[in-house]
């Protein structure tokens, strides 16, 4: 796709369809619209007499006269217009365009949408990238693959001052980075199980380190036994497949930067182990290392936007499957900390990984961490697929998680840390136990990671119910660039705000 920014009035531009906002007040139409208008000899405003276009959020209408075709999309009440909305709509606008096969597209950017030029250019590209992913590279055929594959080929953002240049250009590049690396994680979550191993994983993270110029250790089993690791190496023991820990750093900024550790789950298929899983929705297990992959996607777009920070990313990766060798309920296994823990469920492998991982970064000088999991049903259960849970035990690192998230258009919601919680998962023959039963499962097992990460601010984004969509429409129809099924790459622009906020810090205390 090749995306130009250009000095014009949509109503200047010749030789490629225009999207045209319908607002669902009045005025319905901003001034560049009313121009182009003018060019179809006021077919736009007929249609919007006759109310054929009432402007409501996602409507969409294709209005053609000779040459000039006009994909008119419902931007809805003006009150309730956002960059969220902006992304939204230009990614429906997308989706038609590909559809009509239309080789270019052009989107005002910018004044001339009520926008600033450099976030409302991110949000279009972004609207561009996310709305047009699609993951269907083992269909041999399909209605949307006869589509043609790469329509449309270019895009045109179209500002229409000379001062909005400037930004444009930025806000595309930073549109860009973000969507491709959400793309990425999205592809990372989407591949089955039998493809995305942990090899195949950190064969991935080589990929982006050396593409981004990051240093990588990929530590195997044996490196990761004398690490002392027994609780990630206890998930890993029915599986075939070698556990890996990816470690990937990034060293932007001085001396004197802030210190970012990102963890992030990758268990790249979760059958429940010995506790198995009931098989109706076992399928869905592959997308267990989300986290993993939101981890990558950020370093990836942290290191390509130049952030003056550092920023440590660790993931642990294995497989969860039964097997002679596998663990079993009651098992003691002692972790990188020390800490001891019984393994009363194995289906909460999650919790034990990450204990490993967060107590292995959480021994390095480093300002805040943050993890990524798919832990928890239970999490899906109290937000849905719209919003992600998040732990926190810093109410510093907590703002700037919810400011990143209002960046990000990603929801978030805090969750509690309560010190009953912890008492919950305390173990009866163990320090700890892996399980606190039912109730408040979603906390219960952040209580259980809060035991590995020491006095460091620290934070846990339970995002099982956000980073995959299945049945749930909602998410999709008021943020249309998310895909109808499958990964959303939930956490990838999320983690870039806040390192962006991050690094303007020397620390989470000035
Ligand atoms: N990977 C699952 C959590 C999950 C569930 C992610 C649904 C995405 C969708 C996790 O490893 C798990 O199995 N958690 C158990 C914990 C329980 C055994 C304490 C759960 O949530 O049921
Ligand atoms: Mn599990
Ligand atoms: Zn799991």
């Amino acid at each position: 796709m090749e995306i130009s920014i250009a000095r014009a009035q949509l109503s200047e531009l010749s030789d490629t369809s225009v999207v045209a906002f319908a607002f669902e007040d009045e005025p319905r139409f901003d001034a560049s619209v009313t121009a182009l208008d003018a060019k179809l000899d006021g077919a736009i405003s007929h249609l919007s007499d006759s109310k054929e276009i009432k402007g409501k959020f996602r409507e969409m209408t294709v209005v053609r006269s000779g040459k000039v075709r006009v994909i008119v999309v419902g931007a809805g009440k003006r009150k309730e217009f956002s960059i969220d909305r902006y992304r939204s709509i230009v990614a429906e606008a997308s989706r038609r365009a590909r559809h009509l096969e239309a080789p270019s597209v052009a989107f005002s950017v910018g004044k001339a949408v009520g926008l600033p030029a450099e976030e409302s250019a991110t949000a279009c590209v972004e609207g561009i990238l996310l709305g047009l992913y699609r993951f269907d590279k083992y269909k041999s055929k399909s209605e949307d693959k006869e589509e043609k594959e790469d329509f449309p080929k270019s895009c045109v953002l179209a500002v229409e001052d000379d001062k909005e240049v400037a930004p444009a250009e930025k806000g595309k590049k930073r549109g860009t980075v973000l969507a491709e690396s959400t793309n990425f994680a999205r592809d990372l979550v989407n591949e089955p199980a039998n493809v995305m191993t942990p090899t195949a994983f950190a064969e991935s993270a080589k990929g982006v380190a050396q593409k981004s110029g990051l240093e990588i250790t990929i530590f195997d089993k044996e490196e990761i036994e004398a690490m002392g690791m027994g609780a990630f190496l206890s998930v890993a023991r029915g599986s075939r497949q070698p556990p890996k820990l990816v470690v990937l750093k990034y060293n932007g900024g001085g001396p004197n930067a802030f210190t970012f550790a990102i963890v992030g789950k990758g268990v790249t298929f979760d059958s429940g182990g010995i506790s198995i899983k009931p098989s109706e929705n076992m399928h869905y297990m592959t997308g267990d290392m989300a986290g993993a992959a939101a981890c990558l996607g950020a370093i990836q777009a942290i290191a390509a936007l130049g952030l003056p920070l550092r920023v440590i990313a660790v993931m642990p990766l294995s497989e969860n499957l039964p097997d002679g060798n596998a663990s079993k309920p009651g098992d003691i296994v002692t972790t990188h900390s020390g800490k001891t823990i019984e393994i009363i469920n194995t289906d909460a492998e999650g919790r034990l990984l990450l204990a490993d991982a967060l107590g292995y970064v959480c021994e390095m000088p480093v300002h805040a961490v943050v993890d990524l999991a798919t832990l928890t049903g239970a999490i899906g259960i109290a937000l849905g697929h719209v919003t992600t849970g998040v732990f926190s035990t810093s109410e510093k690192l907590l703002e700037e998680i919810k400011k990143a998230a209002n960046d990000s258009d990603e929801r978030v919601w805090p969750m509690p840390l309560y010190k009953e919680y912890t008492l919950q998962v305390k173990g009866a023959l163990a320090d700890l136990k892996n399980t606190g039963g039912r109730y408040g499962g979603a906390c219960t097992a952040a209580a259980f990671l809060k035991e590995f990460v020491g006095e460091i601010p620290w934070a846990h984004l339970d995002i099982a119910g956000t980073s995959s969509i299945e049945s749930d429409k909602t998410p999709f129809e008021e943020h249309p660039y998310l895909p109808k099924s499958g990964a959303t790459g939930v956490g990838v622009r999320l983690v870039y705000y806040l390192a962006e906020r991050l690094s303007r810090m020397k620390s989470l205390e000035g």
